[in-house]
Parts: C-alpha cells; sequence; structure tokens
C-alpha cells in the first residue's frame, strides 16, 4: 500500500510560512506516491493541558487528532521558532496527544513513525534551534527523526503571491528531506 503522511505546521497563523512549506512538502510526497493529510491546527483548537480537563473527558478534537496519528506512517512537521524553541501550540498538541487513554497507550500513535523535521524563519537561521528541540521532544517518544533536519531563512523571499514554494535550493532540500523521510517508510 502507499505510505500515509501527516502534514502540520506549529503555528495557528492564518498566513503562516510553516503551514505553507508543509503543504510544499506534502505535495511533495505525493508526486513521489505517498498518501497525505494535511491538518491546519486552527482546525483543532485544544484547550491548554490540563490533567483536570483530561479527567473530565478528551475533548473531542484531541481523538480526532489522535486518530489522525494513529493512520499515519510519518509526519511532516513544519516548525516555527518562538525564542528559541518549539511554539506552545505544538508542544500543547504533543502534549495532549503523547497521553494514554482507554484507546491508545503511552505516546502509541508516535512510535515507530518517521518524521521529517523542518522550519522556516524570516530570521537568518531558519529556526534551527526550534527543531533541536523538537527532535528531543520527539524522539523519547518513540519517533524516528530523519537526520537531515532543514531550516530555511528568509521566508519571505522563498514563496510567491499564491504561497508556492519557488526558492530552488529550498525546494531541492525540502524534496531530499521528504525522500529520505518516506525510504525510511517499510509498508
Ligand atoms: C518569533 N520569531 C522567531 N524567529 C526565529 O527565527 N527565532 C526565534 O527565536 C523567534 N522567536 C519568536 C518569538 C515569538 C513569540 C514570535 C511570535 C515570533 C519570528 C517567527 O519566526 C515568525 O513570526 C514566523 O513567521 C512564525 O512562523 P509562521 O507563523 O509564519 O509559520
Amino acid at each position: 500500500r502507499k505510505p500515509r503522511l501527516l502534514a502540520l505546521a506549529g503555528s495557528l497563523r492564518q498566513d503562516s510560512w510553516n503551514r505553507l512549506l508543509a503543504s510544499a512538502a506534502a505535495q511533495m510526497a505525493r508526486d513521489a506516491g505517498a498518501e497525505v493529510v494535511e491538518v491546519n491546527l486552527r482546525d483543532f483548537p485544544l484547550p491548554l493541558f490540563d490533567e483536570d480537563i483530561e479527567a473530565a473527558g478528551l475533548p473531542e478534537q484531541v481523538s480526532r487528532l489522535k486518530d489522525l496519528f494513529a493512520s499515519a506512517d510519518g509526519l511532516l512537521i513544519a516548525s516555527p521558532e518562538y525564542n528559541g524553541s518549539v511554539t506552545a501550540a505544538l508542544k500543547n498538541l504533543i502534549d495532549w496527544v503523547s497521553r494514554p487513554d482507554g484507546q491508545y497507550g503511552r505516546a502509541e500513535v508516535f512510535q515507530g513513525r518517521r518524521a521529517a523535521l523542518f522550519a522556516t524563519s524570516p530570521g537568518g537561521l531558519g529556526g534551527m534551534r526550534g527543531l533541536n528541540h523538537l527532535r528531543d521532544i520527539l524522539q523519547p517518544l518513540g519517533t524516528w527523526i530523519a537526520p537531515t533536519m532543514l531550516a530555511v531563512p528568509e521566508s519571505m523571499n522563498i514563496f510567491d503571491a499564491e504561497g508556492n514554494l519557488v526558492d530552488d535550493g529550498a525546494r531541492n532540500q525540502l524534496r531530499a528531506l521528504v525522500e529520505q523521510t518516506l525510504a525510511a517508510i517499510a509498508v
């Protein structure tokens, strides 16, 4: 069967550069023969993680997200860098999804997943410090991280007016990362 990927960006912003980058990666993966579901975090408004909310009953959006992760072989994650780390929105999602419940064990939906981690930032470093943190969060949950994490600087110069990734260097590096990730998926 085709490899299944989940693509998402760790930004809630309507015009997120990282969501555009996640979409570009999703299209490259489809071109390489994968099935890709793109998740916009704006469609999954999550409360800040709180064990009391969890004990009162898992929010429906959390269950839907867990099912999406569970059905994926791999992850394409575009992670903006906030103050040198991952966004609170992305960490909050990981915290919710990593928890055991009646259906899934602890971190079950992360285990064995193959993940491409990438970022873009208007700044010169592209968000690599945040990717290092994200790797350190996901690896202990059992996710395999593609070795070549990609941080693309100067977000404002790499997309066209329609939001397509048009920078050749970024396209080539992102395609290589997507292919590295797909190659690590045994289906
Ligand atoms: C930022 N930004 C930022 N950029 C960066 O390269 N390193 C950083 O440490 C930070 N820190 C930071 C903190 C906070 C609170 C905000 C709001 C922003 C800038 C950030 O890269 C920029 O806003 C991106 O456009 C965010 O990604 P999206 O939303 O466009 O995907």
